[in-house]
């Protein structure tokens, strides 16, 4: 999959992600990460990208044409290195902004299917509307908070969508069973040593039965979720027994 970035630091979006995990699947080019940077697209002598907003008001806003620019420059990119061009279809553009629909997991298993994303990082005040008209197709939040720039946003969905990219995680299985697929929290994990300042693994996570394991898991997750983040139980698939076990 190819993560296609606009920003205005795109080093920031580099450095962040060619570590780690995502930096091996960068490695073994089970992704890529391409910026561009929206100010290499100002006609500005000072290279500015930004401006005061009509009607006044606080702050300042990007302008429309370097980034309407930078698009054109980079689809044209994106199309120029399929084999077929004819078969090319227009890329998802995504807008990270408080203002969009709050990223999940079911997002970013729907956005994995894509060849090619771009997303768009915004700062100051926001983006010139008519660019954002013209060029975006989901409008995405990380979450209830402001930050200082759409990079982190960024960063944090291409991380998310990639370790369901199949390869980029080791183990193929670990991405599939785990926490919020299904809307549970995972339940809890223990390594060695089997006893840590007195507190011991729970026995039956030593006893080799694995009914008895998932069984065990289960009831953790169901518990755990209900405790913590009991808005995503409504959404679970629980057996009328586990709904029933919340209840008592
Ligand atoms: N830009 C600033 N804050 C953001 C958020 N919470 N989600 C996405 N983009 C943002």
């Amino acid at each position: 999959m190819n993560f296609h970035v606009l920003t205005l630091f795109p080093d920031m979006v580099q450095n962040g992600l060619n570590t780690s995990i995502t930096g091996r699947a960068i490695e073994k080019g089970l992704i890529s990460v391409n910026t561009v940077n929206i100010r290499d697209f100002s006609d500005d002598k000072h290279k500015r990208v930004d401006d005061y907003p009509y009607g006044g008001g606080a702050g300042m806003v990007m302008q429309a044409e370097p980034i309407y620019k930078a698009y054109g420059y980079l689809a044209n990119h994106i199309k120029m290195s399929k084999d077929d061009q004819t078969a090319y279809k227009k890329p998802r553009v995504v807008y990270v902004t408080p203002q969009g629909e709050i990223f999940n997991q079911s997002m970013a298993q729907e956005l994995a299917a894509e060849e090619d994303l771009i997303l768009l990082c915004g700062h100051y005040e926001g983006i010139d509307e008519r660019v954002l008209e013209m060029i975006v197709s989901d409008y995405v939040s990380i979450g209830d908070y402001v930050l200082t720039g759409g990079e982190l946003p960024a960063m944090v969905m291409i991380d998310c969508i990639s370790r369901l990219i199949p390869g980029v995680l080791n183990n193929e299985t670990s991405s599939e069973f785990e926490s919020l697929q299904d809307n549970l929290l995972e339940y809890p994990q223990y390594t060695r040593p089997e006893v840590f300042m007195g507190r011991k693994v729970p026995e039956v996570l030593l006893s080799g039965h694995h009914a008895n394991i998932e069984a065990w898991r289960r009831q953790e997750s169901i518990i755990r979720t209900y405790e913590r983040r009991p808005d995503l139980l409504e959404q679970a698939e629980l057996t009328e027994e586990e709904r029933e076990f919340l209840t008592r």
